[in-house]
């Protein structure tokens, strides 16, 4: 038999048990209103996308726009969306990211021409989305599974045979952690797999700013050369063979 004290206490200890589940279901209902569809998430990304091609955005702007949407995504829907369970059974490759598309057709509200280049990066463990910078390119990750180890680089000077980059982003990235690079900002990224396998979801929209005569193809480069005064480095131009036999 317990006490008319231990009954007591008891009883407070299920009311505050129940008042914590009661508070923190009634939060995640609200977490789960605050993120839009994934029709209409699809919807503000072409939106913001025409925005910074039509210049009504600078690619600044357009950056920090595209980070507060990812912060909002619903990443099961996203997952969903992109059928990563089917890109899963995919065979990963021994060096660097495997490349996927995927398809937004079926989404409603869409247009045909959603303005932006999509696909999914895959690699396996010690892997990475080799280190790369664009020009005329504003690009955005969001991890959809496993964990990444993410290092950005603001790309400074272009010389002949290098760039001078700037670090400014050396982090782990998870599930739904998100980076983003414009010309202006996180120019150079590199994204190596740390878990046995790991996803990214990658938007990028190209030729925003018709005074970049640049192709906005992949700038391979090499983060880890000299270092210079002011923690700059000297990052060596490479061709995609030596940035993947080196980084891959
Ligand atoms: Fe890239």
């Amino acid at each position: 038999m317990q006490s008319r004290r231990e009954f007591h206490a008891n009883l407070i200890g299920s009311a505050v048990a129940f008042s914590l589940l009661e508070t923190l279901w009634a939060r995640d209902l609200f977490a789960a209103d605050a993120k839009p569809t994934i029709a209409k998430w699809m919807a503000d990304l072409v939106a913001m996308s025409k925005d910074l091609k039509g210049q009504k955005l600078t690619d600044l702007q357009f950056q920090t726009k595209m980070e507060e949407l990812y912060k909002k995504v619903n990443l099961a829907d996203l997952c969903a969306l992109v059928k990563l369970d089917e890109l899963e059974k995919r065979k990963l490759p021994d060096n660097g990211a495997a490349n996927y598309g995927f398809d937004l057709s079926k989404v409603d509200g869409l247009p045909a021409d959603v303005g932006f280049g999509k696909q999914i990066f895959a690699c396996k463990k010690g892997r990475s989305i080799v280190p790369h910078g664009h020009a005329n390119m504003c690009t955005g990750f969001i991890v959809l599974k496993g964990q990444w180890h993410g290092r950005h680089y603001d790309r400074v000077e272009t010389k002949a045979d290098h760039y001078v980059i700037k670090p400014t982003i050396d982090r782990t990235f998870g599930p739904g952690e998100l980076s983003t690079i414009s010309d202006h900002k996180d120019n150079i990224h590199w994204f190596e797999a740390t878990s046995e396998t790991g996803y990214i979801f990658n938007v990028h929209v190209i030729g925003y700013d018709k005074t970049i005569k640049e192709s906005s193809g992949r700038l391979y480069v090499d983060p880890q050369g000299e270092k210079l005064a002011g923690g700059l480095v000297k990052a060596a131009k490479m061709t995609s063979a030596e940035c993947h036999k080196k980084y891959g």
